[in-house]
């Protein structure tokens, strides 16, 4: 029996949207809070257990009978290390034997800006190993659907002021991941091994403005401002102090290049080319 925790979320989700096109419904086991925001994978036949990852209780009774347990990494960011090491644990108390965890593929981790907001990836990685469970890490790159929250809204007339340089990124899509995720866990030989899942080629800011242009038609600009004018514009626009310390941290990983490790163990495992920007913008914008 599999489980996918995050399933009301979109990797999560997605994952066992394919995980049913794989093996049957019935070997497949989610974790949720709000049972209501499950109802159609209920509908698919897929077992909804209810828990939480503050509770490590409601989480060892969720995963009792669980051979394969995909632990999404949270997105609460209040002590989501407490959080995913309560996972690992409840895991192994309930008897799990491996578990597959998604981190964070990226590299300069010990001088990132990013050190903050990835560590936790790391160290829920280190937890599952001292666990002596069977584990894979699915370390994932950007997600392609990240680059609207990075850019905002209304790129098409203000063009992408983005303090990113000339930094790369493998964007690929989430739901290829998702799709490479259904394979790993229906399939068998993945005990121990880690997968930098990203796209096979790195892109620039300045490429999605062009892929932007193609694909709208309109001349998309990109201008790469200083720390200061970014901080400067988002401030005067409202935008929370939290959350422009987070966009400077990826504009400024991003820059720095930490992301630019582009590899092919998502094509290895989807078993074809992840989409490349062009199309990811397309499916995004479409
Ligand atoms: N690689 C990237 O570019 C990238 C970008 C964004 C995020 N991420 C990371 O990848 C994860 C998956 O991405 P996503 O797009 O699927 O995120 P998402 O749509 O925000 O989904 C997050 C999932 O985590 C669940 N969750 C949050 N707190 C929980 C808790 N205390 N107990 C149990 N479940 C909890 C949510 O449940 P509810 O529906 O109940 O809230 C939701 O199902 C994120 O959580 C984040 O850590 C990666």
């Amino acid at each position: 029996m599999i489980l996918v925790t995050g399933a009301t979320g979109n990797l999560g989700k997605a994952t066992v949207e394919f995980l049913t096109k794989k093996i049957p419904a019935g070997n497949i086991a989610v974790l949720v809070r709000d049972e209501n925001k499950a109802s159609d994978l209920k509908t698919l036949g897929v077992d909804v257990r209810t828990g939480d990852y503050h509770d490590k209780d409601s989480l060892v009774k969720a995963f009792r009978g669980i051979d394969k347990l995909l632990l999404i990494s949270s997105n609460d960011f209040n002590d989501r290390l407490g959080q995913q090491k309560k996972a690992v644990d409840a895991a192994k108390e309930a008897g799990v034997k491996h578990i597959l965890y998604t981190g964070v593929s990226m590299q300069n981790f010990e001088n990132s800006a990013l050190q903050q907001i990835m560590g936790d990836h790391f160290e829920t990685e280190k937890h599952i190993s001292a666990s002596g469970l069977d584990y894979t890490f699915l370390r994932d790159n950007l997600y392609a659907d990240v680059i609207p929250m990075f850019i905002g809204e209304h790129v098409l007339e203000t063009g992408i002021n983005f303090p990113a340089g000339n930094g790369k990124v493998p964007f690929s899509l989430r739901t290829e991941m998702a799709e490479a995720f259904a394979n790993v866990l229906s399939s068998e030989g993945h005990e121990n091994k880690i997968y930098e899942i990203s796209n096979t080629e790195s892109y620039s800011f300045g490429d999605v403005a062009k892929a932007l242009s193609a694909h709208s038609g309109k001349t998309v600009t990109y201008n790469s401002p200083s720390v200061e004018d970014f901080t400067k514009a988002l401030t005067e626009a409202g935008v929370p102090e939290p959350m422009i310390g987070f966009s400077l941290a990826f504009a400024t990983g991003t820059k720095d290049g930490d992301f630019d490790i582009p590899n092919n163990h998502l094509e290895q495992l989807l078993g074809r080319k992840p989409s490349a920007l062009n199309e990811a913008i397309r499916e995004i914008y479409q």
